[in-house]
């Protein structure tokens, strides 16, 4: 599979098998914050309520078919991601390895506006971090959601969670890191335009 770290200079920066799933990922996750908060805020567990014209589903039985819905594609895509990223070596080579020396480097740098972007074939630290916590936070909202979905069908992890009521902190804490990635992402995006023509194009 070509992809960033490929010799041949004809290879796309990102693989079309990254380029869809990441798409369908984008998609899935900002369905499932939407109705997410209608669904909180039908029991909120803190307090504060998310305001309704920020939701999606309308009420809490419409909220929790957007939810139900996008769960399924966002569990198939990242499954197809995490498989296709292994199997072709490319997660291990562009996010591994990160060293703490490194992130701390980038950082100043990037504080600085000293951070080099002139090949946008790799990442630098600082996202290689933030692209794996995206993936670890993800794994921990899907596992936490399951036991809030189907609890007696997931015994063993619900006790992994301490229980449903863990489980419900935990998957509130997971999309409260989702959703600070997404808004570093996007500001990221913004001020290095170019890797978005890449990740629409590949190249
Ligand atoms: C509309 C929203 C989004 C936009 C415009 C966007 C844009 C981008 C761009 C341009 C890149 C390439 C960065 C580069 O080459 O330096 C990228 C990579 C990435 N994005 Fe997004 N993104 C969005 C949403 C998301 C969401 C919601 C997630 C995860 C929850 C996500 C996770 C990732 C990951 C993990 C990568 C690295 C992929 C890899 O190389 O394996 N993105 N995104």
């Amino acid at each position: 599979m070509l992809d960033a770290n490929d010799p041949d200079p004809a290879a796309p920066i990102h693989p079309v098998w990254l380029r869809v799933p990441h798409w369908l990922n984008a998609l899935a996750v900002f369905i499932m914050i939407f109705s997410g908060w209608r669904i909180y805020n039908a029991s909120p567990i803190f307090p504060f309520s998310f305001a309704n014209g920020l939701t999606l589903g309308g009420w809490l039985g419409g909220a929790l078919q957007w939810h139900f819905a996008a769960m399924w594609l966002l569990a198939v895509n990242g499954l197809v991601y995490l498989a296709c990223g292994l199997a072709s070596g490319r997660l291990r080579r562009q996010l591994l390895p990160v060293r703490l020396r490194e992130i701390a480097a980038d950082l100043a740098a990037a504080l600085r506006g000293q951070l080099s972007h002139d090949d946008i074939r790799h990442y630098n630290a600082v996202q290689k971090l933030a692209y794996l916590f995206v993936i670890a936070d993800s794994l921990v909202i899907v596992a936490s959601g399951l036991v809030l979905w189907k609890s007696v069908q997931f015994p063993v992890l619900n006790q992994l969670f301490a229980g449903y009521d863990v489980a419900r902190k935990v998957h509130f804490f997971a999309m409260t890191g989702l959703a600070g990635f997404i808004v570093i992402h996007l500001a990221l995006v913004l001020l290095v335009p170019r890797t978005l023509i890449a990740m629409l194009r590949g190249r």
